[in-house]
């Protein structure tokens, strides 16, 4: 039985180096996948609806309001009809654009309405290349997913040299493989629970304790462990994160309601603690606001609030086989963490270094040392999705290793 050919969505940006997408389509085709192609109207100076309606075989979408293409394929099925979408060349605007979620043309209303982390590959002149506002863009499109290959340092079209020419087709067409190859189903049939995020500990009905945690690498996992073929169930606390699609969503706002969502998820395989939980809250919660009195500010009683991951650690017949605990630590992280594993009963804790300077809480990118009773392992600094990528991979390798173990 053959599998089934990658669908590819081709975005066509305004530069210079749209020629080069033509050979792209080249070695897509040549490796047997399908190609549909989606040129900008400034794409559209550099290459012709032709050119990439004869390398494509198939029609060229230009219009975000074309009659004729909704009724042959909505844009909506356009997307959600690929395996892969890679955008060649990405333009600064293109890149701004969908940063900020605009949508005032096709290709940009076929990335926001996508639920696939797109493949890009910038061109642009080296000063707009690294502005701050194209860093920034970068940056959050990163932080939902997005994965980019080049662009390479050499003489641009303008004249001047520096980092934004685009990736040669043979490299896109590289990292597109990798992607794609890169989501064997290791997690089919499995479910997994996953916390994310801070939570808030009300002090009253306005005021409450919360930390810096984003959940950009609770919700990345969650959408890797989802391409990997799991059951996927996300309790978070309060983020600004798009809910991912495919994955049942539980919101929670404190500690308690944490635990007790998770709870109501079990039984499950793997249980995986990315949330960054208050470990106290405030003894009472006043049911008003807080007034400033004469007698100076109000003296906050604190009690602990539940440990989740040592209470999933340690729950008799329902524990999951696998139960991975987080460590957030800013000193001695490798020292901290191990006496963390012992006391929390997991079987992995993931460890990494927020303390300040290391730009990790709340960043994009993460450099994470992961302890066993057996061992430890440092990885290099990653983007927090690349580090999903392979902390999901890691964790199908041990699930499997511990039901050979323990008897399926
Ligand atoms: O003790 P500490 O907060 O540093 O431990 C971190 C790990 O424990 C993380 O995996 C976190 O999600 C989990 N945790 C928890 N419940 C708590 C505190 C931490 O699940 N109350």
């Amino acid at each position: 039985m053959h599998a089934k050919a990658s669908s590819i969505l081709l975005i066509v940006g305004g530069g210079i180096a749209a020629y080069k997408s033509l050979e792209l389509i080249r070695l897509l085709r040549g490796a047997g996948m399908e190609v549909r192609v989606v040129l900008t109207k400034a794409g559209a100076q550099f290459v012709t609806p032709l050119s990439l309606a004869s390398l494509s075989g198939n029609k060229v979408y230009e219009d975000l309001f074309s009659l004729t293409d909704e009724t042959e394929m909505g844009h909506i099925e356009l997307s959600r009809q690929a395996d892969a979408i890679v955008i060649a060349p990405a333009t600064a605007d293109l890149l701004a654009k969908a940063a900020n979620g605009l949508a005032n043309d096709l290709a940009s209303t076929l990335l926001l309405a996508s639920d696939k982390a797109a493949l890009a590959a910038p061109a642009m002149n080296w000063r707009m290349w690294t502005h701050p506002a194209t860093r920034r863009n970068v940056d959050v499109l990163r932080g939902y997913g997005m994965a980019f290959v080049g662009p390479n340092e050499g003489p641009m079209a303008c004249g001047e040299s520096g980092p934004g020419r685009m990736a040669e087709p043979e490299e896109i067409f590289a990292a597109l493989r990798a992607r794609l190859a890169d989501r064997p189903k290791t997690l089919a049939g499995r479910k997994v629970v996953i916390t994310a995020g801070p939570t808030h500990e009300p002090i009253d009905p306005v005021r409450y304790i919360a930390n810096r945690s984003s959940g950009k690498q609770g919700y990345a996992l969650a959408e890797v462990a989802r391409d990997a073929g799991a059951e996927v169930v996300l309790v978070s606390g309060p983020v600004n994160l798009p809910p991912p699609a495919g994955v049942r969503l539980i919101s929670v706002e404190t500690a308690r309601q944490m635990a007790e969502a998770v709870e109501s998820t079990l039984p499950c395989d793997i249980f995986i603690a990315a949330a960054a939980v208050a470990d106290w809250r405030t003894e009472a919660d006043a049911a008003q606001k807080i007034k400033k009195g004469f007698d100076g500010p109000p003296a906050l009683k604190m009690v602990e609030n539940p440990d989740i991951l040592a209470s999933i650690a340690r729950h008799g017949a329902n524990r999951p086989r696998l139960v991975i605990g987080f460590a957030a630590e800013t000193e001695n992280v490798v020292a901290h963490a191990r006496a963390k594993l012992a006391k929390k009963g997991c079987d992995l804790i993931v460890a990494n270094d927020v303390g300040e300077g290391t730009g990790v809480m709340g960043g994009s990118e993460n450099a994470v040392v992961l302890i066993t009773p057996d061992g430890e392992q440092a990885w290099p600094r990653l983007a927090k999705d690349e580090v999903a990528r392979r902390l999901v991979a890691h964790f199908a390798q041990m699930y499997a290793a511990e039901e050979e173990r323990g008897g399926a």
